[in-house]
């Protein structure tokens, strides 16, 4: 039985949304950055009311009972035991991304990461003098694949940090632990630091398939690991500024929050109560999201192919609610601009390091009436 109706959003047109103020006044439906229409899990929404109604908003701090529900979450969901010591909350994970590279890497110095990605991976170095390193995935036999020689041929005396994302943005691929345990290897073998961007671990579509946090392959590897989490994408609450980094090992979190230092803002009351209330209260609503989600995705894995000719899906979407795809073959030199003026508004892969033309990521956190509309506009002359 459902109990939350994904079907019905609430109208964001002339709201603080980023997403479709993009395109105020003009009529395109907006499929870019990664937050979800709907209305956020119900025990979240009550939680926020009960706390706006308390009335002081001072300076927070988590309370004991919020780092539990995450600690708790982490330990069901993962089997991964956090002690609560090790968490650094952040106001963002690229905030994160961010830190890690001036924390961990030094000027010059080299952030290894597997292309396509997302923009912050490579950005992020580059904002603080570091220098990006991109090892492009490759497409083997309908699934995308790491290039493990490729791997080791692009490390350099000056490789100081390997940036994972698990599950993949924008492939939508969950890495398997056997696959993690040679990147372990890979980041021990190098002496790399590992930053596990896991943003999306709570968003796996296919129940066969389970998330594998990285720090819990080895103490070796959690002592030089940095995780990433937020509960923003699952929660839809990314609005709320609430994040945290885990770091077990004592040394690298202290060279993490010297580098954060006096720049990161702090998380505020209302994103302390959002986190607590999703990770303690959120599942039956997350169970509920992830249904929903999967038909979307299967209802766009049917309608895409059938309504453009030439349009490729490469490789199972396993996780996310992102899509990527291959317009290469549709002949059209800019996919992205083409789209828009079709009334569809999706994010160029270029950014993401994909040959330009070359693909798209279409988010399908939306309610599916709403893609039904962006399929037939895509595929329409208008
Ligand atoms: C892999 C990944 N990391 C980080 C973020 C953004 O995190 P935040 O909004 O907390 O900075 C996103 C958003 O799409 C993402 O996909």
């Amino acid at each position: 039985m459902t109990r939350f109706d994904f079907d019905r959003a609430p109208e964001r047109r002339g709201t603080d949304s980023q997403k479709w103020q993009k395109y105020a006044g003009r009529d395109v439906l907006p499929l870019w950055v990664a937050d979800m229409d709907f209305a956020s899990a119900p025990p979240i929404l009550d939680a926020l009311r009960a706390r706006v109604d308390h009335g002081v908003f001072g300076y927070a701090r988590p309370t004991a009972t919020t780092s539990e529900a995450v600690t708790g979450a982490l330990a069901e969901r993962h089997g991964w035991k956090v002690d609560p010591e090790w968490i650094v909350w952040l106001p963002g994970l690229v905030v994160g991304l961010n830190v890690a590279t001036l924390a961990f890497a030094g000027p010059g110095e080299e952030v290894l990461t597997l292309t396509p990605v997302y923009p912050p991976f490579t950005s992020a170095p580059r904002n603080s003098g570091r220098s990006p390193v991109g090892v492009p995935f490759t497409l083997a036999g309908g699934r995308w694949e790491i290039d493990w020689d490729a791997l080791e041929r692009a490390v350099t005396p000056r490789t100081r940090i390997f940036m994972l994302c698990n599950p993949h943005n924008p492939l939508a691929r969950v890495w398997r632990r056997e696959e993690l345990e040679r990147l372990g290897e890979f980041c021990l073998r190098h002496d790399l630091v590992l930053c596990s961007d896991e943003i999306h671990c709570d968003l796996i579509l296919d129940p066969a398939l389970r998330h594998v946090p990285s720090a819990t392959l080895s103490p070796e590897l959690a002592a030089r690991t940095i995780t990433l989490m937020a509960p923003s994408k699952t929660y839809n609450v990314p609005g709320l500024g609430t994040s945290l980094a885990i770091i077990p090992d004592a040394g690298l979190r202290a060279r993490f929050n010297r580098a954060a230092a006096g720049i990161v803002a702090e998380v505020t009351c209302l994103g302390f109560t959002a986190c607590e209330a999703a990770y303690r209260d959120g599942e039956p609503w997350r169970q509920e999201l992830l249904a929903y989600l999967r038909g979307n995705r299967d209802y766009l894995l049917d309608a895409l192919p059938r309504a453009l000719p030439g349009l490729k899906l490469e490789a199972p979407v396993e996780a996310t609610y992102l899509l990527w795809m291959n317009v290469a073959e549709l002949g059209v030199a800019d996919p992205a601009a083409h789209f828009e003026r079709r009334g569809a508004g999706l994010s160029d892969g270029a950014p993401f390091g994909a040959r330009p033309g070359s693909h798209l990521r279409l988010n399908f956190g939306c309610p599916r009436a709403m893609l039904e509309e962006a399929v037939r506009r895509m595929a329409s002359g208008r």
